[in-house]
């Protein structure tokens, strides 16, 4: 059998960097038996302070990439590349299924007992047109702070998940929405949740964190079920390939330290860099 095999499901996955890698975990989870190839953008991380048109060719670049190696679905692992790229992505490539990530205002509005939710997120995402639509839709009479975060994803970049200055950071930007009386905070960024214990650290655990991996996996599955052709082998064991634009061996050492094993990390090829 060659490498992208008939009878193996693949999936394609992408981040700005190893943020994904949160959202690779749950996707794992739900479809073992899928060959998942997951890129993470290094070279250009972070994502959160450029234009949407930079991101929007990225997104562009790695999903030909991602389709070069056979993907039938592609995760959009990333709320800042699906707020600046999911629509060009879906009217570019109209064959492949598409599942984006969001920060999860419906469940955390359902959540909430105070009326206050917090949203930690990149700038890129709140700003974004599609982040304004989803308060519109979902924020109904719930007071919704949100705070933008310069700098954490480059703390997880570096796999400082307990390091000085990340708890300086997790401290500046949480004290705002503990302050407006928020009882639930949405990590709005896949890099987040790597950064959940000391988030729960700094806030203490009567804040509800709620981030939306699991439901981006379910719902993977949801589409792969009902809309691509059946190509699993029942009982085949999945495997991950991980690819970066940046430096291959600072992101073995990273991929391997989030994915919780030792990762193979080979260089994007140079024309989709
Ligand atoms: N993981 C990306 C997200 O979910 C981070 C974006 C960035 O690189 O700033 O938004």
């Amino acid at each position: 059998m060659d490498q992208v095999g008939n009878d193996t499901r693949t999936i394609g996955v992408f981040d700005s960097g190893v943020g994904g890698l949160s959202v690779l975990h749950h996707i794992r989870d739900t479809l073992p038996e899928a060959r998942l190839v997951y890129v993470a953008d290094s070279g250009h991380v972070p994502y959160g302070g450029r234009s949407a048109a930079f991101i929007e060719a990225r997104a562009m670049a790695l999903t030909r990439f991602l389709l070069s190696q056979g993907a039938e679905a592609i995760v959009i692992a990333c709320n800042t590349a699906t707020a600046a790229a999911a629509l060009p992505l879906r009217k570019q490539f109209s064959k492949i299924p598409f599942i984006g990530m969001e920060p999860a205002i419906k469940p955390a509005v359902a959540a909430t007992q105070s009326n206050v939710v917090g949203v930690l997120a990149t700038v890129g995402t709140l700003e974004s047109a599609r982040f304004a639509a989803l308060l519109e839709k979902y924020a109904g009479s719930v007071k919704i702070v949100t705070q933008g975060c310069p700098g954490l994803v480059e703390v997880v970049e570096r796999g400082d998940l307990h390091s000085v200055e990340a708890r300086r950071l997790v401290e500046r930007y949480t004290a705002p929405l503990l302050q407006a009386g928020a009882d639930t905070f949405i990590l709005g960024c896949t890099h987040y949740p790597f950064l959940a214990p000391l988030i729960r650290e700094v806030v203490g655990g009567q804040i509800a964190l709620i981030d939306t991996g699991a439901a981006v996996a379910r719902e993977l599955k949801r589409r792969v079920d009902t809309e691509l052709p059946p190509r699993v082998k029942l009982g085949e064991v999945g495997n991950e390939t991980f690819h970066t634009s940046g430096d291959v061996a600072r992101a073995t050492r990273i991929v391997s330290q989030l994915w919780g094993a030792d990762a193979v990390v080979e260089a994007l090829p140079l024309v989709f860099r």
